[in-house]
């Protein structure tokens, strides 16, 4: 069904928030070749139900393993938390069980019992990330201990994908829900950043959080992760090619997506424009 040669990893988001974790990859692994796919059309994700998000994720990998991944990323938490463990578990097994779909949540919440002090972490995401429990479940399954306060932050997405994560305009919605946060538990200490475009609003975030809390970025987690599971895996590394290239699709203009991907990531970015539904 699916070509069986070596291919790019994939790594997939709803829009440009994967970027953040794509950035964090190759700056650790750039020898190996990438495929980017943002579904920016459909986006954002968070506020749509278990069913639509993980229709629109599997249709993202499906298309990313017909042009020859053989491993795809979802950068993506909302995806991570509603579509990952149905594709893992239902569909790798009816297209090709040799092919893997990794997500961004365990590799964020294996670090946060090294960086908490207080053990009360707060965890802001979309509605979809917060309302699926995801992160509270994994964390409790590792670290029962430790305390998870969550704020769903709906309009964080659309300041980034309309790309004005760092327009004042942005300040009063950042703002508004760190104080929520910190008004449910203030003995926080460490706070995750459960969303993969939320990093691109970080100078924000950290202007209006308290000194000594800790932020969580999941990019340099992720890759981590990425690089121990890939020298755990060698069949799965073997059937990645290493050119060092990487390209960029995305479901909306072409031109609008390289403008603002040339923003986010500081060097110049051709995107192309596919359809996957
Ligand atoms: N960047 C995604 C996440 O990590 C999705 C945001 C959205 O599309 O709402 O959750």
């Amino acid at each position: 069904m699916f070509p069986q040669h070596p291919g790019p990893i994939g790594i997939f988001d709803s829009g440009y928030g994967g970027l953040t974790i794509l950035e964090k990859i190759r700056a650790l692994m750039p020898g190996y070749d990438y495929l980017y796919l943002g579904d920016n059309a459909r986006a954002p994700y968070g506020p749509r139900s278990f069913e639509v998000v993980y229709r629109f994720t599997r249709q993202a990998v499906e298309r990313l393993f017909r042009s020859g991944c053989q491993l795809v990323i979802l950068a993506c938490n909302t995806a991570s938390a509603k579509a990952l463990r149905t594709i893992q578990q239902k569909d790798l097994p009816a297209w090709d069980a040799s092919r893997r779909v990794l997500g961004v949540i365990r590799p964020t919440v294996e670090e946060i019992d090294r960086i908490s002090r207080t053990k009360h972490v707060g965890l802001v995401g979309t509605e979809g990330t917060i309302s699926s429990g995801s992160y509270t479940l994994e964390i409790k399954k590792m670290y029962p201990h430790i305390t998870v306060t969550g704020e769903a932050c709906p309009m964080w997405t659309p300041l980034v994908e309309n790309n004005e994560a760092t327009s004042p305009g942005a300040d009063y919605f950042v703002k508004q829900h760190i104080r929520r946060l910190l008004a449910k538990d203030d003995r926080i200490d460490t706070l995750i950043l459960g969303c993969t475009h939320y990093p691109l609003l970080l100078p924000k975030i950290k202007e209006n959080l308290p000194s000594g809390i800790t932020v969580i970025s999941q990019g340099e987690y992720v890759a981590k992760s990425l690089e121990n599971y890939l020298f755990r895996h060698p069949e799965i590394e073997r059937k990645i090619t290493r050119n060092g290239t990487c390209r960029f699709w995305t479901t909306e203009s072409a031109e609008k997506f390289s403008g603002s991907a040339t923003v986010f990531l500081h060097y110049p970015v051709q995107g192309e424009r596919i359809s996957i539904d």
